[in-house]
């Protein structure tokens, strides 16, 4: 099966020939190609270039003309939370009344509001939400996507929401990661007694994760009012020994020091940095640890950006994502994060969608 797609009026190309990320400046200039065409073999790319070398329409099985398109990869969005039950619209109207998230989670709302929500829910309800979320997020051009555990936040339900993402990747027609976010908040009954939450989470479910191969990633709120800094070190040094690289929830509502533990213990990326300071920036640089901001997480909940301009112009691989959650992004439309980037956070809109292709393939 060959496929030709002519005339187009520009193809990103998202790095010529080039497969790692795009670091800071050169994330502008991903050598796109005005007028210019794409031969797809396979369903796969075997060619592309300039009209000049466009090869004749009698060699190909179909022939899409796009005359006057921009043609695009699709969006990868290497942060979700998309499995979930039930919105929580009851904090939406809580906040305008003048409650911060930080507030409406200490009362026991936010993440734990959402466990308790989906601890009463069964495997083929929270797929069926699941996929209704994710078809729409593909209807919205995204063809690669991240998914986390933590509104679990016991063994049963943790594995719950893993073994939904693993059907999601099973019965979906795009790539998923799973990452297990076990340390999203800590329960109820166990505020008086951290440490038991940590024994559990390390030595009760990971060994069940990974028996069943249900993560490719283990992430770790590590943030005020959540986890530390060395909960998070111990957290993703058991992790590690399972094979799962981190992927951090950091400096969201404070300066929390989660960017230094993740850089540290090697983790794929950190992300959210809406409070991350000149420091942050300069202990990213020459990492393997991927810069991941939220914007529209800033834009739900009010906060700060993340300083996407000042992380491209240090020469960093900033990925966008959406965070799809019912908390604090109850959308994963990955046009919106392109404009509220280039809006808020002063990107250009091709190093917007650099941040959303190339980089967060680089950080899925
Ligand atoms: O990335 N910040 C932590 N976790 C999610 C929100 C979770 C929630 O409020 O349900 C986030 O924003
Ligand atoms: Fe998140």
């Amino acid at each position: 099966m060959s496929l030709l797609i002519k005339n187009c009026k520009e193809i990103h190309v998202c790095g010529d020939h080039h497969f790692g990320p795009l670091y800071g400046l050169d994330m502008a200039d991903p050598g796109n190609i005005k007028d210019a065409f794409i031969d797809v073999r396979h369903g796969k790319i075997h060619d592309y270039g300039s009209m000049e070398t466009c090869p004749s329409d009698s060699f190909f099985d179909e022939v899409i003309d796009a005359t006057g398109s921009h043609v695009l990869p699709s969006w990868v969005d290497s942060h979700t939370h998309l499995v979930y039950h039930a919105s929580r619209e009851e904090e939406f109207v809580m906040r305008i009344q003048g409650k911060s998230y930080e507030e409406i989670a200490a009362a026991g709302g936010g993440i734990l509001n959402s466990a308790k929500k989906l601890a009463g829910a069964s495997e083929d309800e929270l797929f069926e939400q699941a996929w209704e979320r994710l078809m729409e997020t593909i209807g919205f051009g995204t063809g690669a996507v991240e998914i986390k555990s933590g509104y679990g936040l016991s063994i049963d339900s943790e594995l719950k929401m893993l073994r939904v993402i693993r059907r999601l990747k099973q019965e979906s027609p795009i790539t998923i990661k799973s990452t297990f976010l076990g340390a999203h908040a800590i329960p109820i009954e166990y505020k008086s007694n951290r440490q038991a939450y940590i024994d559990l989470l390390t030595e009760s479910m990971l060994p069940l994760i990974a028996d069943e191969e249900l993560a490719d990633y283990i992430d770790v709120f590590c943030d005020e009012g959540f986890y530390t800094v060395d909960e998070t070190r111990h957290i993703l040094t058991k992790g590690a020994a399972y094979g799962l690289r981190g992927k951090i929830h950091a400096n969201e509502l404070a300066n929390s020091g989660g960017v230094q533990v993740g850089v540290d213990m090697n983790a794929l990326s950190v992300d959210h940095l809406e409070r991350i300071e000149t420091k942050e920036i300069e202990y990213l640089k020459g990492s393997n640890t991927y810069p991941v901001a939220l914007p529209s997480t800033s834009f739900f909940l009010n906060l700060p950006y993340a300083p996407g301009r000042a992380m491209i112009d240090a020469g960093l691989p900033l990925v966008l994502a959406s965070d799809y959650n019912p908390g604090s992004t109850p959308s994963g439309k990955i046009p919106f994060i392109l404009s509220l980037a280039c809006i808020k956070m002063k990107l250009l809109p091709e190093e917007a969608i650099s941040a959303v292709t190339i980089n967060g393939a680089c950080a899925l």
